[in-house]
């Protein structure tokens, strides 16, 4: 078994806030049993994003990575890091080091900005690791999604494809794939109630591994 086998570091984004960056980042999580990091939490009114992957994906405490930053108010967190008088420094944001996958969830969608000169993307530029964009399914996302992998494009960061969450949909699938040209990881269902066995058993039905290996490997050769 070659290193790509086992080891997967990639970050999850998202074309907005509450696309379900935090359920698939639990999805990678678990499937991989990887490290999960969020950098940047705004917001502890309710769980934080580290506390809902924690119990989804059930993995061992030390591989949920404590966040560089975590802020009141679930706002930007350019103006949640102003509102607790605190200023983001990108220094603290560097990759941590771990020996096993990684799965960094970002905050917010690309142009979240971080400071006042300084956005998500340009971030995630730095981290300069390969991008699994999460969208919504339905009405909306074909402009959403296109912008946002333009935007990525731009900055030659790379995207390992795309994971489309939510309600099947006939077309927005075929035609995000038809315009962009980046593979469709998956398309995630809508899922009434969850946890770790739901995710385990999309895990397998959707072939995940393989098709991140296969993805992998055609960018390799
Ligand atoms: N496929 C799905 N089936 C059922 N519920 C979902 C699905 N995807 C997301 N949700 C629900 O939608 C809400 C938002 O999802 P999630 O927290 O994962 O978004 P997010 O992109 O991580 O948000 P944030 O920007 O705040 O980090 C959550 O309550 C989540 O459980
Ligand atoms: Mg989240």
């Amino acid at each position: 078994m070659n290193s790509i086998d086992s080891i997967f570091k990639f970050i999850i984004c998202g074309t907005d806030t509450d696309i379900g960056k935090t359920l698939i980042s639990s999805f990678f999580v678990r499937g991989l049993n990887s490290y999960y990091w969020k950098p940047i939490q705004s917001g502890i009114e309710t769980k934080t994003d580290s506390q809902t992957v924690e119990t989804l994906a059930q993995v061992s405490r030390e591989k949920i990575i404590k966040e560089a930053y975590v802020f009141t108010k679930p706002l930007s967190p350019h103006w949640a890091a102003e509102i607790d008088q605190k200023t983001i420094n990108s220094n603290n944001l560097r990759l941590p080091e771990v020996k096993g996958s990684l799965i960094i969830e970002t905050a917010g969608g690309l142009m979240v900005p971080i400071t006042r000169n300084f956005l998500q993307i340009d971030q995630i530029k730095q981290w300069n690791l390969p991008v699994i964009l999460v969208c919504k399914s339905s009405l909306g996302t074909l402009n959403h999604t296109l912008l946002s992998i333009e935007a990525l494009e731009r900055r030659n960061i790379e995207i390992l494809g795309l994971v489309v969450n939510g309600e099947k949909h006939l077309d927005n699938p075929k035609t995000l794939v038809e315009f962009s040209g980046i593979p469709l990881i998956t398309e995630f269902p809508y899922i009434k109630k969850f946890g770790p066995n739901t995710l385990d058993i999309l895990w397998k039905e959707l072939d995940i591994k393989n098709k991140l290996v296969s993805l992998l490997n055609s960018k390799i050769n």
